[in-house]
Formats: structure tokens, sequence, C-alpha cells
């Protein structure tokens, strides 16, 4: 038996216990947003460090003013200067649950349920991205046990603010820049093609969050007493919120679209050649029709077109029955999806003006928490690319997609420009794993063929 197939062999007898260890990670509530899980996300960083220090790696939780970084270094023994040095990221950090009656299963149980042929995990975290980044720790454990070392050299960097917009990432990267300066960057967190097809992302959207609170009369009022000469700043709200698109469903904030640039010719025709069904994507979700810009299809919306959102929104009375109340305030929370070389402070700061020029003079606006992080684009002739295809062919016997997504890991932009190095994603997620959403799910399958696959790609570099 060839090294490669005994350690293939060695992850698949061993994935009964892979499944339990992640089950460990998932049982911790790691959310990252909210400051009253903050020692969740120690203790999920902890729990990384003391298993990967127990493969061999030399590995820490590193302080940031957030989360921590869990960082873990392995240096084979017999390491030459022409050893590929790899970085693998992924974050620990989850959404949060809420809501929480739709679940259900319990959030932080991970479960396994059949569901017809498929056998899947469900649980926050599952998919996004606990069980995407022990894929690549599974495969180094498969390859240390078997082997007694790595083909390469790696380093893990296993974030815990993702999900929160990765507020202190810049500063780490460019604190540790040498020791984070890798051949190449792989990123677990992203989706297959198709529960058969494997697939490398090469295109991830940008993001910018703002939250907006506008203040009309000082105190709550008496809806009658008030109502008619008193502004109510859920109207001006409102109208802040249907002011964002025409009727096309282009975003109207002026600049917004300084950057984006049209697609080529050439992955448009690529695009058309996936045969995606958009009724389906669409029905899958309860729709019918695309809500995007007239005249461009649904991949080219998602992976190709920027977008504004509004998250949230609220103010006033919410409660049972009536109360006739004229709300001093009102809040809403936004993003927006960034392509190309739109720049996200411009669009933050085009954002704020478009809004202040909704505000009459009774009322005020103030933002909050306002930031964003730009678009990524890997050059598809990357070799790393190709070899990682390759490898992924080997394992799924289908060729491996090269596509776009409309999600956004700020990390990749920054290793480019931080660092100098390139992001090549491969992950095994679904799109129905409902990332982000009650019932979060990972198919058995992703995890089993994403460990062999990392297993695989290990070995392509290593030779
Ligand atoms: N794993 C996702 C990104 C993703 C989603 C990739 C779908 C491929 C398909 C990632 O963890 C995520 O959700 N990121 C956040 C980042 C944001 C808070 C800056 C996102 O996209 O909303
Ligand atoms: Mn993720």
């Amino acid at each position: 038996m060839t090294e490669l197939n005994a350690v293939l062999d060695a992850a698949t007898k061993d994935f009964d216990n892979s499944l339990e260890r992640l089950f460990k990670l998932v049982r911790i509530p790691s959310i990252s947003t909210d400051p009253a899980y903050a020692a969740e996300c120690e203790k999920a960083a902890n729990a990384i460090v003391d298993d990967l220090q127990a493969l061999g790696f030399k590995a820490q939780a590193r302080p940031t003013p957030g989360r921590p970084m869990v960082v873990a270094h392995y240096t084979p023994k017999e390491a030459t200067k022409d050893t590929p040095h790899l970085l693998f990221y992924g974050h620990y950090d989850v959404q949060p649950a809420d809501p929480l009656e739709l679940w259900k299963t319990p959030p932080f149980e991970p479960t396994i349920k059949k569901d017809g042929a498929v056998t899947r995990m469900y649980g926050r975290g599952t998919s996004d991205d606990k069980g995407q980044f022990m894929t690549f720790v599974e495969a180094a454990r498969a390859w240390i046990r078997t082997t007694g070392t790595l083909p390469i050299r790696a380093t893990f960097l296993i974030e815990g603010e993702e999900e929160s917009g990765s507020p202190s990432l810049v500063p780490f990267l460019k604190a540790n820049a040498k020791e984070l300066s890798c051949d190449a960057a792989f990123v677990c967190d992203t989706n297959m093609w198709d529960p058969k097809t494997p697939a490398i992302t090469t295109r991830l959207r940008g993001m910018v969050r703002e939250e907006i609170t506008i203040t009309g009369p000082k105190i709550d009022l008496h809806s009658g007493m008030y109502g008619g000469p008193a502004m109510n700043p859920i109207r001006v709200l409102s109208k802040v919120i249907a002011a964002l698109h025409d009727k096309n469903g282009k975003v109207t904030i002026p600049g917004f679209y300084d950057g984006v640039a049209d697609l080529p010719k050439q992955t448009k025709k690529q695009w058309q050649s996936l045969k995606f069904s958009e009724a389906k994507f669409l029905k899958d979700v309860g729709l019918k029709q695309a809500a995007g810009e007239k005249g461009k299809s649904v991949l080219e919306q998602i992976w190709a077109r920027p977008t504004a959102e509004v998250n949230g929104i609220w103010g006033g009375y919410t409660g049972v029955g009536t109360k006739t109340v004229l709300p001093s305030k009102a809040h809403a929370k936004f993003t927006f999806r960034l392509v190309g070389k739109q720049n996200p402070d411009k669009v933050l700061k085009a954002f704020q003006k478009f809004v202040k020029g909704l505000i009459p003079k009774d009322c005020k606006v103030e933002f909050a928490g306002g930031g964003g992080s730009p678009a990524t684009e890997i050059p598809e002739d990357n070799p790393f690319i190709a070899k990682s295809a390759e490898a992924l062919k080997d394992e799924f016997r289908r060729d491996t997609v090269l596509m776009g997504s409309g999600g956004s890991i700020p990390i990749c932009r920054f290793f480019k420009d931080i660092l100098g190095m390139d992001s090549i994603l491969v992950g095994f997620a679904l799109t129905d794993d409902a990332i982000h959403s009650p019932n979060e799910k990972y198919d058995l399958e992703s995890y089993r063929r994403g460990i062999r696959s990392w297993v695989r790609i290990m070995g392509e570099f290593g030779r």
C-alpha cells in the first residue's frame, strides 16, 4: 500500500473519533459577536490548542483586543528548504443561535440524524466553520499518526472573530507578518458545487456593516396628543430603507458602484456552462423571483454584484396588543456586500452621507459600529489551484468546479495585501447547510470526504 493510501485508510478508520472530537467543539457556544460568550470563545481556543499540542504542533492561543487567535506550527523532522510551507485557516467562532425556538434539536448539542439517504450532524458551527476546519486538523492527525510526521510545513491559524468581521485581524497579521507568511493559504470555509462535485472558490464578496439610530422627539410621546406635528423616526427610517434601491434593484447611493467592473465575457460563459438552476435555488428557500439587479443572472447577482441589505429594524412598541406610542427612536442594522475594487471606507461614508441627506430638521441620526473589508479575487491560474483541483478530483472522481461565493471571509484579502499570499478556498459545505440559520447542519459525507481531501492535498504538496 502506498503511504497516501495508508493515511487515507487511517483517516477513514478513525472517523467516529473524528466526529467525537468535532462534537466536543460544537458543544462550546463560542459566539464572537456577543461579549457574554467571551469565556466560551477562550474555552474553544484552548481546546484546539491542547489538541494540536498533543499532535506535536507548537500551538498557542494568542490574545488580541477581542477573541484569541489560535496559531500553531508544525515543522517535519526531515524538512528541507524545499519543503513547502502552507497555512491553513479556519474560524472557531460561530453566529448566535437565535431564534432558538426554530431549532429542532438544541444548537449546542450536536445531533446525528438520517434525512432519507443522507446522514447529517445538526448544531451551530457544524458547517460554519468547526466541521470545516476540523477537516484539516483530522487530516493532519491521520498523517502524523500514520507516518510520524506531516509531508509539509504547516501553520494553522484558527480565528475567533470571523463572524463579527475580524476586527483584531489586521493588526494581528501586521504584528506577526513574518511568522505567518507562507507559500499559500488554504482556507476551509466555503462550499462544494453540489454534494458530489468539489469546488474551489476564486471570488468572495467584501462586506461593510453599519447601524443607525434615528431620534425624533426626545421622549416617547402619546400618538394622539402629538401625532401630526411630531415627526415619527420610524417613518424617517422607512424612507431611508425604501430609498436604497431603484425599481431595477440597483442600489441608489451615489458612488456605490465605483470599482465594480462588468463581468468578463469568458467568466460569464463559464458560469453559464455550470447549468445552475435559478428556479430550484429560489424554490428551496420558498421563493420564485430573483430580486437583485434586473438583467443579471442569479449567479452574477450573488458572485459578482454588490448589495445593500437591511438585517434588522426595531423601534416603538412591538409587544402584545396596541400601544399608542409615537416613539423617540428607530434603529436598523445594514450590511453591504462588495465586489471588485469597491472601497469599504468609501462605501461606508457614501452611505452615511446618503442617510444624512434624508433626515428632516427635527430628527438626528447616529451611526455606530461601521467598518468592513474588501472583496477578494484569486487569479485562476494560481499553481496551487491546479494541484489542489487534481487532489480533489482524485477523491471525488469528478472535475473540480471553479466558482464564486456571495459570502465574505475578510482574511483572504488581508492575506494578500499584508502577507503577499494568495488564498486557496477549498470547502465542503453545501448550500442547504443553513449556516447562520436555525438547524445548521453538515453532512457526514462532507466531513469524511473533506478530511480525505486534505490528506490528499497535503500529500500532493509534500511530494
Ligand atoms: N463561511 C462564511 C462565508 C461563506 C458563506 C462562504 C457561504 C461560502 C458560502 C463565513 O463564515 C461568513 O459567514 N462570513 C461572514 C463574514 C462577515 C461577518 C464579515 C459573512 O459572510 O456574513
Ligand atoms: Mn465561516
